[in-house]
């Protein structure tokens, strides 16, 4: 598959723009590539003195930049076939997943402590290294740690299991620890710039809600929140698209004791995922190292539960069923 190419920055990465051009587009407020996406060219040419046809070119690439625009059908169905799956090492949980956890939109692990998602997540990076028709996309994996629980030895162990050198998958997989939410959105800003270079197919944030939660605390500042972490799951899911690559959040919700009656799923807190394409996955504990999966308001996968266990070797189907 051909690489993308680098997304352009700022306006001086748009072919025909000088460093003087874009400053005097700058001056003009035209200083960003969406604001040039929906200028006139008449605007332009203008502000710059470029003949119009060169005006409109710079305006094109801007549009074309933000991927903006009308594409036909065949185009959206060419780019659906090339949705991959990169195996999550429970058959189980691969089934309720449609084959895996896809590449083009995020899927969000959510459950209580415990219930499994930073090892899901460390196994993913391991597996989106193997082999194709070993359910993997032979690419490495970028995870943003916000909580200080990644574990290199985990990956050791995990792709020894798989009989992978530990030390080529340690090296496949970039960890970035993110200290706050906005560094951690500038993080995630930044991840599109090493895709191409390092054959990026993963990026794993854990947790995506922990640092909006903690900054954001109580109800007075929940519509902020929500704003804030929107516009993080938005450049998330966007990025997923436009590059091709399999986004996992993990998300953190409280059990709720007090809740005796009802939905034990409604009981907890639900996803975050809301306006953003993506699969929505909620974990809890059954016993021991058993958990249970189940898909939640997918709108074409069927919903069911399915058990899984959390071992020694990483994730794998549950050996007995009692
Ligand atoms: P929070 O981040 O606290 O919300 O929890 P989580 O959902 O990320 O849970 P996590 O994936 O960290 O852990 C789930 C379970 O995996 C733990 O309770 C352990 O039982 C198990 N686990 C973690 N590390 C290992 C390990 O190295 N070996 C084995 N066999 N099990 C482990
Ligand atoms: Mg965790």
């Amino acid at each position: 598959m051909s690489e993308k190419p680098k997304r352009p920055r700022g306006l001086t990465d748009l072919p025909g723009v000088s460093s003087a051009i874009a400053d005097r587009l700058a001056v003009a407020g035209f200083g960003t590539i969406e604001a040039l996406a929906a200028a006139l060219p008449q605007e332009i040419a203008s502000i710059t003195g470029l003949s119009l046809s060169a005006s409109q070119k710079i305006i094109s690439a801007a549009r074309e930049a933000l991927d903006l625009g009308f594409k036909t059908a065949d185009e959206l169905y060419e780019k659906r076939m090339r949705v991959a799956r990169i195996t999550t090492g429970s058959k189980n949980l691969d089934k309720l997943l449609g084959g895996g956890v896809e590449t083009q939109i995020i899927t969000e692990f959510y459950g209580e402590y415990g219930s499994g998602k930073t090892q899901i997540c460390h196994q993913l990076c391991v597996n989106v290294q193997l082999p194709r028709d070993g359910g993997g996309l032979e690419g490495s994996a970028v995870y943003v740690d916000c909580e200080g629980t990644f574990r290199p030895e985990r990956i050791v162990s995990m792709s020894r299991a798989l009989g992978l050198d530990p030390q080529r998958a340690l090296k496949n997989v970039i960890v970035a620890r993110a200290y706050n939410s906005d560094h951690q959105m500038l993080i995630v800003d930044q991840v599109k710039d090493i895709i191409g270079e390092k054959n990026v197919k993963l990026l794993v944030v854990d947790s995506v809600t922990g640092f909006f939660r903690a900054e954001y605390p109580g109800r007075e500042t929940l519509v902020m929140r929500q704003q804030k972490l929107n516009k993080h799951l938005h450049s998330l899911s966007r990025l997923a698209y436009t590059y091709e690559i399999a986004v996992v959040v993990t998300n953190q919700v409280m059990a709720r004791p007090d809740v005796v009656f009802g939905d034990p799923i409604a009981a907890v807190g639900g996803h975050v995922l809301f306006h953003v394409p993506g699969a929505r996955v909620f974990l809890r504990k059954l016993r021991g190292s058993k958990r249970v999966a189940r898909l939640v308001d997918s709108p074409y996968l069927p919903e069911g539960e399915v058990v899984f266990e959390i071992t020694e070797d990483g994730i794998r189907d549950p050996s007995d069923y009692e």
